[in-house]
């Protein structure tokens, strides 16, 4: 089996979140299920100096305004194919956004370049390598099934799979650009790509695409829904039969506190004692008897992380510190940098790979209040390492964690903290419950043992995509 899988980021190459982890743990957790997976991805500066320059597989004269061509590549042990065309990719700065904080102002053509190439691959093949499925990722994927039925007509056609990582990202794009997006406007209408009246690459892949796939099975019932779909969900239920919600994995030869070279190893949670203690120095943090509660994430909306800053002082109050690393949103940086004066709190804005591993080691929770998650890694990672997760109940986050009931508590099978609705009062309320479990040293002790057992990697879920890849291959 043949996968093609088009993403606009891939681990370790290139990576804003965990879009990135994903793309680039599949192929390895694919390979075991028979599957053959090459990464299809713009060749942004970083991508191209990973990679050596030469095998050109397949060249494009007018790419959205300029020459490109396809580069067949390996780096970092994957299978890459590196949409090579300078006048989309090669910028300095984010990959989606300019100086000025705004997406590039030609992202709509920047990703359709992507999928254009997709489609040519899937339709003309590359020497003895031909796609049978390929696996689109978010919106900047979206408009592969729209190419694919322009350039693959009556040839032989791929089977496509979109997954949703998530929702909020609609790749939006005027009417005005539709014939330099080489569109049918025979197709823009509700059935189709339209979207109050814009392009929207998002819906071009769920209306287009054989399967619908999201991250979590809890999110994938919560894209049914307005509260969570984003002025989707009603497409996405006319999709329910075709969507499935396939859990991430994390990459375990990344996270394991056995083997991971940024900290001091352990293989149960006695071990975490030293790691807490380089924290704490590192962050020049106290001796506490409370919980040391971390938090590694962008700094948005969608991480809920205003409501953390709200309920601090109740966390601080129980004896709990706080340690955060992330960027994003400026109000966020600012409001965490000034509660960084309180002598219980560490904060460190930027984003640091090595740092992420030391804070996940050496905390004792790990604190995901968001208001949506998709899935969420974190989390997971927390799990692998005994730093026991305090999670809003949503999406992801209600599929990995074993909440601390009464019940779970006296069965012994609790992994973490859920809270629910995503409100200061209902987080106050698990970071309370956080201290009081820290304290009784069995209780705790048997949670992160828990945590630590718990399946987090991709097996389940590799099979699942190899049985999706399967039912859509060849599809004529
Ligand atoms: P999202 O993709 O919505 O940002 P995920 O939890 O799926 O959320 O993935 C986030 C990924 O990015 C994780 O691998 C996390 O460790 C990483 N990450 C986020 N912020 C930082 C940061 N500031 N420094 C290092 N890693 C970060
Ligand atoms: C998105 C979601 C996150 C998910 C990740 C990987 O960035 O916000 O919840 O874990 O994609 O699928």
């Amino acid at each position: 089996m043949r996968v093609l899988s088009v993403a606009s980021e891939c681990a370790p190459l290139v990576k804003t979140g965990g879009l990135a982890d994903v793309v680039g743990a599949l192929p390895s957790a694919l390979r075991a299920e028979g599957v053959e997976m090459r990464v299809l991805l713009p060749g942004y500066p970083e991508v191209l100096r990973a990679i050596a320059r030469e095998g050109i597989v397949m060249e494009e004269w007018n790419l959205f305004g300029g020459h490109a061509t396809v580069i067949a590549a390996t780096a970092a042990g994957l299978d890459l194919l590196v949409v090579d065309a300078p006048h989309l990719y090669e910028r300095t700065g984010s990959i989606y956004l300019g100086a000025d904080g705004h997406d590039w102002p030609d992202n709509p053509e920047r990703f359709a370049g992507l999928c254009w190439m997709a489609a040519r691959i899937a339709a003309e093949g590359l020497g003895d390598w031909t796609p049978d499925v390929l696996h689109c990722h978010d919106w900047q994927a979206g408009l592969v099934p729209e190419y694919l039925r322009a350039v693959a007509a009556d040839r032989r056609r791929a089977g496509t799979i979109l997954t949703v990582h998530n929702i909020a990202f609609h790749g939006l794009a005027s009417y005005a650009r539709i014939g330099s997006l080489r569109l049918d406007p025979g197709r823009f209408n509700a059935d189709g790509f339209e979207f109050w009246g814009r392009i929207s690459a998002l819906k071009a892949g769920l209306v287009g695409a054989d399967r619908l796939t999201t991250v979590s099975p809890t999110y994938a019932a919560e894209l049914m829904r307005p509260e969570f779909g984003m002025g989707l969900d009603g497409v996405i239920r006319a999709r329910r039969d075709d969507l499935h919600g396939v859990l991430n994995g994390i990459d375990e030869s990344v996270w394991n506190p056995a083997t991971d070279p940024a900290v001091q190893p352990y293989f149960d949670p006695a071990g975490k004692a030293a790691n807490r203690e380089a924290l704490r120095r590192e962050f020049g943090l106290p001796e506490s008897d409370g919980p040391l509660c971390v938090v590694v994430s962008r700094l948005t909306e969608q991480k809920g992380l205003d409501l953390l800053i709200e309920a601090l002082p109740s966390l601080l109050a129980h004896g709990g510190q706080l340690i955060v690393l992330g960027s994003g949103d400026g109000w966020l940086e600012e409001s965490f940098r000034k509660a960084s004066q309180n002598g219980q709190v560490g904060v460190r804005i930027g984003y640091d790979e090595a740092l992420s591993h030391r804070m996940i080691a050496g905390g004792d929770a790990i604190l995901v209040p968001s208001r949506f998650e998709p899935c969420g890694l974190t989390q997971m990672y927390g799990l692998r390492y005994g730093t026991v997760p305090v999670v809003a109940l949503t999406g992801g986050l209600a599929d990995t964690v074993i909440h601390a009931s009464p019940a779970a508590l006296a069965a012994g099978v609790a992994t973490g903290i859920q809270f629910h609705p995503v409100t200061v009062d209902a987080l106050n309320g698990a970071l309370v419950q956080l201290c009081t479990l820290f304290k009784d040293q069995d209780v705790w002790t048997r949670m992160q043992a828990n945590a630590m057992a718990q399946p987090v990697g991709w097996h389940t879920s590799a099979r699942a995509y190899a049985k999706l890849y399967r039912d859509v291959a060849n599809h004529a």
